[in-house]
């Protein structure tokens, strides 16, 4: 699916735009500040009804304005083409429309294209804390799979309400044992979200070593699944819960669990986190 044109109308510095890539790459120079960034997040806006570099979607407004829009033509490899329209008035719900018919969300559009942006800060995705890892990944699982991102979300639902009673019971206002029903909820989510999870990775490990050995990088590179858990099922997953209970209850979070996974990417056996050179 390729991108064939892009308008957008009071998005970030642009009042309006009217793009037309071609067929083959596209590059786009020209000064610092000149809108290069902001183009390249209106193509992101207009795919995925989401901004690229700010959870802050007010920002993408133009200075003054009360709404913004992005709209992107697509064409696929046989020639069909399709539609995409983002509307943006901040407070108010987002009108998204695809080949001309509202939708409530762009994931379950069959024609939306697999977007990925990398943005200096991405590095961060290496370099940073495990939960960027564990967030790309869920997002992962999102795009290639839309109907189990819904795991992701039950998992972290459960587990706020574990951490939620384990202040109760810390505090003396319920007893240990209410915690057993979140624990078995809690390890049923977690079990699935671990096994979506696992399955991604399973899929990128042959992408990812192909694509470190086109960009020249030498010796052996690796994308490893780090779980917390070794749990076989849930049950096991709540015996280990259990087993830390008094750890929790100490620390007044819940410290095992998928919450807790990583992504490790390696190159001969080390942590490019670690080890790897910026480039
Ligand atoms: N909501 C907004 N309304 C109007 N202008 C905005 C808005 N948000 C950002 N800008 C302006 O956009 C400009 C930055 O544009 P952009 O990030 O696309 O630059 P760039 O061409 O990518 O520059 P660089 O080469 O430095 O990366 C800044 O001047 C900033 O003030
Ligand atoms: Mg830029």
């Amino acid at each position: 699916m390729r991108v064939t044109r892009l308008r957008l109308r009071d998005f970030r510095t642009y009042a309006t735009a009217d793009v037309a890539p071609g067929p083959g790459l596209t590059i786009v120079h020209g000064p610092n500040g000149a809108g290069k960034t902001n183009l390249l997040e209106g193509v992101y806006f207009g795919c995925t009804a989401r901004s690229c570099r700010t959870a802050n979607e007010r920002e993408v407004v133009r200075f003054g304005a009360p709404a913004a829009r992005a709209e992107v033509d697509l064409a696929d490899a046989a020639g069909a083409t399709h539609a995409l329209a983002v509307g943006y008035a901040p407070g108010e719900i987002k009108r998204l429309l695809a080949d001309g018919a509202p939708v409530e969300a762009l994931i379950d559009v069959g024609f939306r294209p697999l977007v990925s942006v990398f943005l200096p800060d991405r590095l961060e995705l290496v370099k940073g804390p495990p939960a960027l890892r564990r967030a790309h990944l869920d997002q992962v699982v999102a795009a290639a799979r839309p109907a189990r991102s819904a795991t992701k979300r039950a998992y972290s639902r459960a587990l706020a309400q574990r951490n939620a009673l384990l202040a109760r019971v810390r505090a003396g206002h319920a007893p240990r044992d209410a915690l057993c029903a979140w624990d078995r909820e809690l390890a049923r989510h977690g079990i699935a979200l671990r096994d979506d999870r696992a399955a991604a990775v399973a899929e990128l490990v042959a992408p990812f070593a192909a694509a470190a050995q086109d960009l020249g990088l030498r010796g052996t590179l690796e994308l490893r699944f780090r779980t917390r858990s070794r749990a076989v099922d849930a049950q096991a997953l709540a015996a280990e819960l259990r087993e830390r209970l008094g750890a929790d209850l100490e620390r007044g979070f819940t410290g095992h669990g998928p919450h807790r996974d990583d992504l490790a990417l390696l190159r001969e056996g080390r942590e490019l986190r670690t080890y790897g050179s910026q480039g």
